[in-house]
């Protein structure tokens, strides 16, 4: 698939089919997330693969009712949960390098971004879904206190793709020398 293509065509699939994620299909996507660019490539992220029927449950009762992704958690046959080790992305000799802090949000979004993409470019759907009670999903899944868990995906084959919404033209964001945006 040609890059712009799977950029374009990714969609967030909210349904999904229960066939299995074949074991290749998952190594590719690891690999995919090696790759992925990080602050000084520290590579702060980390993943827990979650396929057991109960642990997929009780991480659904940390998505809120409202939240349209709540079925697909138990319905895909994995999800994928992206953590970030504190204190690593955007940090020098433990010392916070910018204002910004931990880049952790930054460099967990990327390899998310890289995991959706190849991930469409295999046939297999995702949703990253951000909206839950993080501190409830750490627990459940036994996080220690120096990492944190970010986002999380369902992964498996779509049953219905999703319908695309519509995106800012680049006239709307972009900006030529100054910043002409909205005070
Ligand atoms: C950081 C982040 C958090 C998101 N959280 C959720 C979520 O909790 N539930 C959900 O259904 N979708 C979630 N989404 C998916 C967005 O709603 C979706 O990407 C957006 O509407 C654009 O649609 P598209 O992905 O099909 O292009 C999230 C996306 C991002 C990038």
């Amino acid at each position: 698939m040609d890059l712009m293509e799977t950029i374009k065509g990714r969609r967030s699939i909210r349904k999904y089919k229960p066939d299995p994620v074949p074991e290749e299909a998952f190594r590719t996507l690891m690999e995919a997330v090696r790759w992925a660019p990080s602050w000084a490539n520290t590579q702060c992220w980390e993943l827990i693969v979650v396929k057991d029927p109960k642990i997929k449950s009780e991480l659904a009762t940390a998505l809120p009712k409202t939240n349209p992704a709540l079925s697909s958690m138990t319905e895909a046959p994995l999800v994928l949960v992206l953590c970030g080790r504190k204190g690593i992305s955007g940090f020098y000799k433990e010392q916070a390098t910018t204002v910004k802090g931990d880049w952790l949000m930054f460099d967990t979004g990327i390899a998310m971004q890289t995991l959706c993409l190849t991930a469409h470019s295999m046939g297999l759907g995702t949703v990253v879904v951000g909206l839950f009670d993080h501190k409830k999903a750490e627990e459940i899944l036994g996080v220690p206190q120096n990492a944190e868990v970010m986002a999380m995906t369902p992964l498996g084959y779509p049953a219905t793709g999703g319908i695309a919404p519509k995106r800012k033209e680049p006239s709307e964001f972009v900006f030529y020398e100054k910043y002409t945006g909205r005070q």
